[in-house]
Formats: structure tokens, C-alpha cells, sequence
């Protein structure tokens, strides 16, 4: 089932997406070489814990810790631990947390000092066919309208698009329905109406689009073993179009 949100649910849907953006800022300005994951993972609970939130994923199927951190050519659910952060590395860094029941979702790849320009593009086109996604947020489309115009902006840059794992609706819980693809033809799926909330989440790979599971049980890679990036926000669907919970700045 579709969950419709109230104007006063988005409110409070407000409040955990700012947390979570806010999060991620004081995070990227963490990032740098000489870091390990569980330092960021570690930060990002402490802050949880001082702005009243419960972390969304520690715990969720059993997953150890506050954040996932994946690197380089690990997609995404990396395990924050004693790796450290070198020069040249992408990090993603995939944080969610509830305040007073509702949930935020947000991801960013950041570059760990200088990367290497294709990688650099990389994480730009992602960016931007998250952006191209949210603009498809509006009353009247349909869900497929998002996938395909991330999908459409990601391929035109000679890049793949994840078909394993996709976005979703988002509130109480952290994953509702429906489910956001980053790819397909438009006009399918659900309509999109006002007071939906969705996580919109592209996971865009240099190569190919395949991706596998580590021994861990979370970890995502690329089978190539080259670079892929993820980025995503929190969505509410009002009358006059999308508003981005996540992004602060
Ligand atoms: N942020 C991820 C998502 O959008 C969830 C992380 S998986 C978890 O679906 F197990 F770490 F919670
Ligand atoms: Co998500």
C-alpha cells in the first residue's frame, strides 16, 4: 500500500530529512585521506544521538552499524570499519535516521581528495540524474517518469544504471512501497499524487550494470570491479511540485 502523508506527517518528515542532510555535510567535511569508515560511522551516531533521531539502519535485517560506507567499486551496504580512506577513492556514504517515528534517507559519493576525471564525471552525471528524477516528481506523472529520466541521462554519458536495487516510498517506515526504479519506460507504474513521499536512490556504475554480493552478506559490487556511485534524497510530492527533504545547501 501507497502511504499519503498529512501536512502535519510532513512536517515531521521535514525535521529527520534535515537531520539526515545535515548529517551529510558535517560527513563530507570529514572525508579526507587518513580517515577509516568506522570513524564516520562512529560520528554519525553520536550526531543521531544529540538531534533526538534513531538510526534507520542499524539493526534493520541485522545490519551492524549507523551508515553504510562503500568504496570505489563497491555500489552500495558497505560495512563502515578499519579501512582507511585513501587519495584517489570514492566513498559512499548512505545514512537514514527516524525522528519521532518518521524516517529520512539520504546518499552521497564523495571524492576522497583528487580522483581521476572519468571518476569525477561519474559522480557528477549520478548527481545530476538524481536531479533529473526529482524534476519527474510532480502530480500528474507516473512512477516510471523518474527511472526513465535518470536512466535516459546516465546512458547518454556512456554510464549504467543498477537494475538489482531500486528507490522506494518512504515515511513510518523506511522502505514503503512503492518501489523507484532508475530505469524503465515512462509512463508506467503508479501515479504520482500529493503527499507521496519517495527516496529517490540512482547507483550509476563506470561499466557494467552487474552487480554481485560479498561473503559479508551486504556488501554490493560491480562485477568488473570498476567504480560506481550512489546518490539520494527524500522526496515529498506537494501541490506545486517536488520539496527535497534532505539537501541543505
Ligand atoms: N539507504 C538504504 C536504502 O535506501 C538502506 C540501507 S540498507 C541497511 O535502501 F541495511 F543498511 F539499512
Ligand atoms: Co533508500
Amino acid at each position: 500500500m501507497i502511504t499519503i502523508k498529512s501536512e502535519a506527517e510532513i512536517k515531521l518528515m521535514r525535521i529527520s530529512g534535515k537531520i539526515v542532510g545535515q548529517a551529510l555535510v558535517e560527513i563530507r567535511a570529514r572525508i579526507k585521506p587518513g580517515v577509516t569508515t568506522q570513524e564516520i560511522d562512529k560520528f554519525a551516531y553520536e550526531f543521531f544521538k544529540k538531534n533526538d533521531c534513531v538510526p534507520a539502519f542499524l539493526g534493520y535485517h541485522g545490519y551492524p552499524a549507523t551508515i553504510c560506507t562503500s568504496i570505489n567499486s563497491e555500489v552500495v551496504h558497505g560495512i563502515p570499519g578499519k579501512r582507511v580512506l585513501e587519495e584517489g577513492d570514492v566513498v559512499g556514504v548512505d545514512i537514514g535516521a527516524y525522528y519521532k517515528g518518521y524516517c529520512g534517507d539520504s546518499a552521497r559519493t564523495f571524492a576522497v581528495g583528487k580522483v581521476e576525471s572519468e571518476v569525477e564525471k561519474l559522480l557528477e552525471v549520478t548527481f545530476e540524474s538524481l536531479n533529473k528524477g526529482i524534476d519527474q516528481c510532480r502530480i500528474g506523472n507516473r512512477i516510471s517518469d523518474i527511472g526513465n529520466a535518470v536512466q535516459k541521462h546516465v546512458e547518454n554519458h556512456g554510464f549504467s544504471v543498477v537494475r538489482d536495487y531500486v528507490g522506494h516510498g518512504i515515511g513510518k517506515a523506511m522502505h514503503e512501497e512503492p518501489q523507484v526504479p532508475n530505469y524503465g519506460r515512462p509512463h508506467q507504474g503508479p501515479r504520482i499524487v500529493e503527499g507521496m513521499c519517495l527516496a529517490l536512490e540512482p547507483m550509476v556504475n563506470m561499466g557494467t550494470e552487474e552487480v554481485k554480493v560479498l561473503q559479508d552478506g551486504w556488501t554490493v559490487v560491480t562485477k568488473d570491479g570498476k567504480f560506481s556511485a550512489h546518490f539520494e534524497d527524500t522526496i515529498a510530492i506537494l501541490a506545486n511540485g517536488p520539496e527535497n527533504l534532505t539537501r541543505v545547501n
